[in-house]
């Protein structure tokens, strides 16, 4: 799959600063040649990652200038995985295939070229094996795989060989070795002295990512006057010697590439190999993905079934049946009946959602620098969720009126109880989707759990009647989609008047305080709900689309 030349890399007066101005990366000027397999090496913090994402244009550098001398088509192994563990390999190399080689691919090539990469990194016996099952050196391999596809001209990865034992990472050097040795360049950043050994050039940083030196590894030995690659980090590891060493390198070089912005050339890794599928073909993808993906994680289907079952059970558990009975209705019961069937439908759609993304992000950058647009991926989230809460909804309201615990009703009443629900649900999914997307990890999503659920009880109206609430309690009770579900179901059932009707004592009065509550008409209920749905989905692409960016077009800013 390395036909072709690689890409030469030139990178002039690339500096790079965070918030407060201090450098990551200092006066970095560097070029590499086709074919060549170079090292980016120094201390924790001293910009490696910085370095590769600027040359590799992911996090174009905040001044001086990355070029290329063909339009850039890359393939970038971020330190995360980037593949679902639940799927066998060859398989989500063939959704890989799918998603980034050009439109129009026949199937036959698609096949070819994850028969091919997998021969190529020596994982064809693998093939069928779930990548959570792979060992961490085939893991790694496996990732290249998914990058090999499209066959780059260069390589971009991070720490590939870390967590890997010295006679794997030895392995995945010498793989490394014979990529570039067939043409591709390749670029990693390591902390692996033997790493270093292997490679054609290094380049060490040191304090703020200042270049301390570039070039061959017998070199850099001569430069520092040690035999030893490991005392080299010794060497740098103070602030002021690593300044010294820096600006002694750059006075004794020549070959530095001149910080002049001409020709900066840089299309996107699509637009190099010709245009992807479009937004249709890759929503469709990604569905037939994320419910590949479902059906094989035993778990989350378990957990998914398992949660609303326990949930109806409970409900049986806690209320008596017959609370609907005109004759003699329950009114504080039938409260909490409508207000927990709305609030499982908020909850399921909620935590349904909530993992979806944060647990998928390194993959989510990745196919997002490919090309993949952040609508597809949302939507077919929701695609294919939103159909097994319809099942969770129906299958909520068919229970409990099979137990009493709701009334009898005709089938366009309960036609409305389930369009009540699932758009509720769909509402819950959305904002579960959104909330997925705008967490930094699935630990932060478990916190954020509680945080979403209790006011959706408290500011809902149904354990304190909106009318009687708090001023700002009522102001935050309209934010809250199960407020409107609540009383979408309420007015379905005409609980108000089954309340005046009914002789408890409780039913006036109680009835007085909910006020107008359940006399909204349906609709309106309807169109907030859905409104929500809408809303929270396209928050959730818009944070999904800062957090990930397509490929950045442009490489560089002016040199200082
Ligand atoms: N988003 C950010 N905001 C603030 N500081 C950052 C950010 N990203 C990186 N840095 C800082 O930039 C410096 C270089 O980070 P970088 O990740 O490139 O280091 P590294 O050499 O790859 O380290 P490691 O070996 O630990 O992976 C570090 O001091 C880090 O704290
Ligand atoms: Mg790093």
């Amino acid at each position: 799959m390395t036909e072709g030349r690689g890409l030469r890399i030139e990178a002039a007066g690339v500096s790079q600063w965070v918030r407060g101005g201090r450098h990551t990366l200092t006066d970095v000027s560097l070029t590499i040649e086709p074919g060549e397999l170079v090292a980016i090496v120094g201390g924790s913090g001293t910009g490696k990652t910085t370095l590769l994402d600027a040359l590799a244009g992911i996090r174009p550098a905040a001044a001086g200038v990355v070029r290329y001398d063909r339009p850039l088509s890359f393939g970038y192994v971020p330190q995360d995985d980037i593949i679902h563990l639940e799927l066998p390999l060859a398989r989500t190399l063939r959704y890989a295939a799918r998603l980034r080689l050009p439109k129009g691919t026949t199937e036959a090539t698609l096949d070819a070229a994850v028969r091919d990469v997998l021969q190529a990194l020596d994982l064809a016996g693998r093939a069928d094996v779930r990548v959570g099952a792979l060992s961490g050196g085939q893991r790694k391999r496996a990732s290249i795989a998914v990058e090999l596809l499209t066959s780059p001209g260069v390589f971009f990865l991070d720490e590939p060989t870390s967590g890997l034992d010295p006679a794997r990472a030895a392995e995945f050097m010498r793989l490394l070795r014979r990529l570039a040795d067939g043409g591709t360049t390749v670029v990693l950043a390591t902390h692996h002295p033997p790493d270093v050994r292997k490679c054609d050039k290094i380049a060490f940083l040191a304090g703020d990512g200042r270049l301390a030196f570039f070039g061959p590894p017998a070199a850099a030995c001569a430069f520092f006057e040690t035999d030893d690659i490991e005392e080299i980090y010794e060497l740098l590891a103070g602030d002021d010697t690593a300044r010294e060493w820096g600006e002694r390198f750059a006075a004794g070089r020549a070959d530095a590439p001149a910080a002049t912005p001409q020709s900066s050339v840089a299309e996107s890794s699509a637009a190099a190999g010709g245009r992807m599928i479009g937004a249709i073909g890759q929503w469709s993808l990604l569905t037939r993905r994320n419910l590949d993906i479902l059906v094989r994680n035993r778990l989350t289907v378990a957990l998914l079934a398992g949660s609303p079952v326990m949930v109806l059970l409970m409900f049986a558990v806690l209320f008596r049946p017959g609370a609907f009975d005109p004759t003699q209705p329950s009114p504080n019961a039938t409260v909490m009946i409508l207000f927990w069937v709305a609030f499982g439908g908020f909850f399921f759609g909620l935590t349904y959602g909530l993992l979806q993304i944060c647990t998928e992000f390194a993959i989510v950058r990745r196919e997002r620098l490919a090309g993949l647009g952040v609508g597809p991926y949302v939507l077919a989230k929701a695609t294919v969720l939103l159909p097994l809460l319809a099942v969770v909804d129906l299958l909520t309201l068919a229970v409990l009126r099979a137990l009493d615990r709701l009334p009898a009703a005709d089938a366009a009443t309960y036609g409305e109880l389930f369009v009540t629900l699932l758009l509720s649900s769909a509402a819950a999914l959305a904002l579960g989707l959104l909330t997925s997307a705008a967490v930094a990890d699935p630990a932060q999503a478990a916190i954020a759990l509680p945080m979403l659920c209790f006011p959706q009880v408290l500011f809902v109206g149904a354990i304190l009647p909106v009318p009687v609430m708090a001023v700002a309690g009522r102001v935050l009770s309209y934010p809250m989609s199960n407020r409107w579900a609540f009383e979408g179901l309420g007015h379905s059932l005409d609980v108000a008047s089954l309340w005046a009707r009914g002789g408890s004592p409780l039913g006036p009065p109680l009835l007085a305080s909910y006020g107008d509550t359940f006399s909204r008409p349906l609709l309106a209920d309807w169109a907030i709900l859905g409104g929500f749905a809408v809303a929270f989905l396209v928050a959730a692409g818009l944070v999904l689309g800062r957090k990930a960016p397509a490929q950045q077009r442009s490489r560089g800013a002016s040199p200082v």
